[in-house]
């Protein structure tokens, strides 16, 4: 049984300030909440209040990016060890707007995929097509090349930890959100692409998340697809108690 995993994606939102209140007020929300994994995952500069506010709690933290690199002369970057050290038990590898706006490529993810692992972290890789893609019919292709990419190098075990997040572009931020059966054929063609590529238990293992347009009105949807292993929610992640009622629907 895969255990359902819901993270927050600040992306460049929130203060430190406004990072501290959010889990003041989140933390009491879903403290009787079991069987779900949840994660915040907010900008670097307010990881530390983070991770200080969700000491001794049952909420998980992530970084939003991380370098492929080891600490060196690389300016404006963040290394692995860093985030370890920050507390950050995940990293998010390859979300569409690093890909779109600061031009990640497939390869450059994987090396950040791996760098992840190298130091402790469990990456979330996210991958998803266009609408442009979409509607020329390459959604299963271009999910099977960013995947492939994305877990090259990797043995099976380290397959079965990796959480993936299909997210298609066209739903993130849009309100569009993807229709559940679609989503859930899309993440079944997915879980499909490792059982080729890295066997049937590491495919039964790997968590598969949807993410574009998630709300409270409709994470119990995309949860009721037996495929789908949880939730990559960035604008309804926002507000403490949209996310917890989030949380609280994927059970
Ligand atoms: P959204 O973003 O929930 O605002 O659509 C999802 C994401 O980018 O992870």
């Amino acid at each position: 049984m895969r255990t359902p995993v819901i993270a927050a994606n600040w992306k460049m939102n929130k203060t430190q300030a406004e990072a501290r209140q959010f889990v003041t007020e989140f933390l009491p929300k879903v403290a009787n909440l079991s069987g779900v994994e949840m994660l915040i995952i907010p900008p670097f500069t307010a990881i530390a209040a983070v991770a200080e506010g969700l000491r001794g709690s049952a909420v998980g933290l992530g970084a939003q990016n991380m370098s492929k690199e080891a600490p060196g002369a690389f300016t404006g970057e963040v290394a692995g060890v860093m985030l370890t050290e920050a507390g950050c038990t995940h990293v998010l590898a390859g979300h569409s707007e690093r890909r779109t706006l600061y031009e990640e490529n497939d390869q450059l993810v994987g090396e950040k995929v791996r760098a992840a692992f190298a130091n402790g972290l469990t990456p979330i890789l996210c991958i998803g097509e266009t609408l442009q893609e979409r509607e020329a019919g390459q959604t299963d292709a271009v999910n099977r090349r960013q995947l492939l990419a994305g877990l090259e190098g990797l043995s099976a075990e380290q397959v079965a930890q990796t959480i993936i997040a299909y997210e298609p572009v066209w739903a993130i931020g849009t309100g569009k959100n993807c229709d559940p059966a679609d989503a859930q054929a899309t993440i079944a063609a997915i879980r499909g692409v490792v059982v080729e590529a890295f066997g049937a238990e590491a495919a039964a293992a790997v968590r598969i998340q949807y993410g574009g347009s998630v709300k409270p009105g409709n994470v119990a949807t995309y949860m009721a697809q037996p495929d789908i292993d949880g939730a990559l929610v960035g604008g309804a992640s926002l507000d403490p108690a949209s996310f917890a009622a989030i949380c609280a629907g994927a059970k």
